[in-house]
């Protein structure tokens, strides 16, 4: 009976701390708690330009905008780009807007740095996960090695 309550105990203390949802990516980054990221304000476009579309014809995920939080933006203190040989803080979120040839986001591919690496995914603006930040994010990364690529971030090559 003892073990039982403490078997018990130790159950519902593990589902409280695996809770997925959180508005805190640096406590929880679960894909729903990033979306809520995504979502919130604090962003600033890429070159401080949020109305060029860029054309993503150099990789797989189509015409986009990008944008960075804060801590992210303060760190392109090369014309706008993160300096070669720099990596970008902990707590940067870079976020792709990924559009449909019209004005419709079609999903948001991110990375965010927690812990001194990048946390990968794909989400739609529904809550439906493409590629969730649980999955090993080798494809992503194999291709974002590319030559010219700062801190694995390739736009500050082609753009
Ligand atoms: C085949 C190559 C390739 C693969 C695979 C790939 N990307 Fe990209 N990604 C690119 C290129 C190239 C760009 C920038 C220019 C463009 O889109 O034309 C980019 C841009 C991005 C950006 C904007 C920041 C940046 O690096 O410019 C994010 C965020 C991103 N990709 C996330 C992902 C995620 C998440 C995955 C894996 C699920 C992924 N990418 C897989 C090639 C790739």
């Amino acid at each position: 009976m003892k073990y039982l309550t403490l078997f018990t105990l130790v159950v519902v203390i593990l589902i409280s701390c695996t809770k997925k949802v959180g508005k805190n990516p640096e406590l929880a980054y679960s894909d729903r708690a990033i979306l809520d990221s995504i979502n919130a304000s604090g962003f600033t476009y890429y070159k401080n330009d949020p109305n060029t579309f860029l054309p993503g014809t150099n990789g797989p995920h189509g015409p986009y905008k990008l944008r960075f939080n804060k801590i992210g933006y303060n760190a392109l203190t090369d014309n706008g780009k993160l300096p070669a040989g720099m990596s970008m803080p902990n707590g940067s979120l870079i976020v792709k807007d990924i559009y449909d040839g019209n004005n419709n986001i079609t999903y948001y591919a991110f990375m965010y740095k927690r812990s001194g690496s990048w946390i990968w995914g794909e989400i739609k603006p529904n809550k439906e996960v493409l590629y969730s930040v649980y999955k090993n994010p080798s494809t992503c990364i194999n291709c974002h090695s590319q030559t010219g690529h700062r801190d694995l971030v390739t736009t500050f090559y082609f753009h």
